[in-house]
This record gives structure tokens, sequence and C-alpha cells, in this order.
């Protein structure tokens, strides 16, 4: 059986300390190895990068991912990252197109295009969000989007690239405090197409929006779906080792 990603990202959230401590605490209780069969990531602010990164030490089971990170590999890009430096602070993958950087910071399908071959020259694994939004759901047109996007993004990839992407399924209506989780039934066709565009020929499908404790063993059952990407259910160690533990035996 392939990997299955297991991951989160904390967003705006937590203090240098409290990742620190987050990373040590996931160091102790991990030990040498993830479970079986899983690949764990955490994705921190930029601030907490290599912090993290130091904490988890050289050769952890765990990858340590950016949020994000601009295409040029240096300048005048005022408040902006590169990938070159994502990577140097410890990140092995990074975060492109999530929906609140294409909502709030302007991220289009032609940014996500340059992320990705940026990330992949850079030996960064991407991993592109895509999902869509309340209204294209209720009108069924949620598989055409996602694969724009998905097209979009990995377009003229080899498929030597395309092995080295990972794409996170986040429809918008399912992730944050004012989102409700898909269902197994509204995941089907959308994991069904992506599998069938993507299946075996990238890393990984994952899904992310409102995962939680009780529901991550429906959805890690779903067909087509390789992994999960959690915002709040892990931003707490707890909750985030939960997670791991009920993939593991799924
Ligand atoms: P929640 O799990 O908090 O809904 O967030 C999901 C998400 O956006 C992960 O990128």
């Amino acid at each position: 059986m392939s990997l299955r990603w297991i991951g989160t990202s904390w967003k705006m959230n937590k203090t240098l300390a409290e990742s620190r401590a987050y990373a040590r605490g996931l160091r102790e209780r991990l030990g040498d190895g993830a479970p079986e069969g899983l690949q764990p990531f955490v994705i921190p602010s930029f601030t907490s990068l290599a912090a993290v990164a130091e904490e988890l030490g050289p050769g952890s089971p765990v990858l340590v991912g950016a949020q994000n990170a601009h295409w040029e590999e240096a300048g005048a890009w005022t408040g902006e990252v590169s990938m070159g430096q994502a990577a140097d602070a410890g990140a092995s993958l990074v975060e492109i197109g999530h929906s609140e950087r294409r909502e709030h910071f302007g991220e289009t399908v032609e940014t996500t295009r340059w992320k990705v071959a940026a990330a992949l020259e850079r030996g960064l694994m991407p991993l592109l969000c895509i999902g869509e939004d309340a209204r294209t759901q209720r009108t069924g047109g949620s598989a055409e989007f996602i694969l724009g996007q998905a097209a979009g993004a990995l377009e003229g990839l080899a498929q030597e690239q395309l092995s080295r992407v990972l794409i996170a399924y986040e429809p918008i209506w399912a992730i944050g405090s004012a989102g409700r989780p898909a269902t197994a039934e509204e995941l089907a066709t959308p994991f069904e197409r992506l599998g069938a565009e993507y299946g075996g020929r990238v890393a990984g499908l994952l899904y992310g929006g409102s995962v939680t404790l009780g529901n991550a063993r429906e959805l890690l059952g779903i067909d087509g779906v390789d992994g999960l990407f959690v915002g709040r259910t892990a931003w707490e160690l707890e909750g985030y080792l939960r997670l791991l533990e009920l993939a593991a035996g799924h």
C-alpha cells in the first residue's frame, strides 16, 4: 500500500516557544520512526520553521513545510520568502494555492503554476491545494473546477516532476470554523475524477477540511484518498498524535 500522508498546517498560529514545544513533544512521542505506512508533516509559520526543523532533528520521520513561498529565487520582493530560503530553513515541502491565499492574497492559477515549478526546481515537494466554493458545489461543478485548478498549476510537468507533487483537495465550504466536513458521498466523485487523472502519477491525493478525530477514519476509507491535511484538530499535539494513531490503525 502507498504511504498515507497525515499533515497539519498551523496557519497563523503559535509563538516560537509554542512551536518548539509541539515539535519537541512530537519527537519524544514518535521516537525515531513514524507509525508504519504513515508520512507525517507539519507546516508552521515562517517564524517557527527553522526552530521546528531543529527540534525535530536531522533524519526526523516528520517532514517540515512552508505555508507559501515565492516563485523568484531572490530580489526586491518585500515581505516574501523564496523557495530556497524555505528549504534553507528546513522545509522539504511547500504549500501552494491554499484557498485562504487565493481568497485574501491574490493567488491565481498562474501564480500556483510558477510556484510549483520553482518548488520542484529547488527540490521542494509542492503541496498543491485545490477546492471549490459552496456555490460551485451546489451547481454540481466541483470536479470540473478542481481539475481545472490542478491542470493549470501542473501544466507542462514531466511525469518525474509530477511524481514529486502532493495534491490536497480542500473544498472551501469544508475549511475552518465556518466550514463543515465533506461527506463520503460528496467526496466520491471528486476523488474518482482526481484519481483517474492523477492517481499513481502524483505522490498522493489528500483530503482537507474539518477533519476531526470522529471522521478521520471514514475519510481515509474513501477510494483515492491517500491522506489528510488538517488544521484545527491537529493544532494541539495530542490531537495530531491521536490522528496519527487513527490513521496507523486504519
Ligand atoms: P481545518 O481542518 O481547520 O478545517 O483546516 C483545514 C485546512 O485548511 C488545512 O489546510
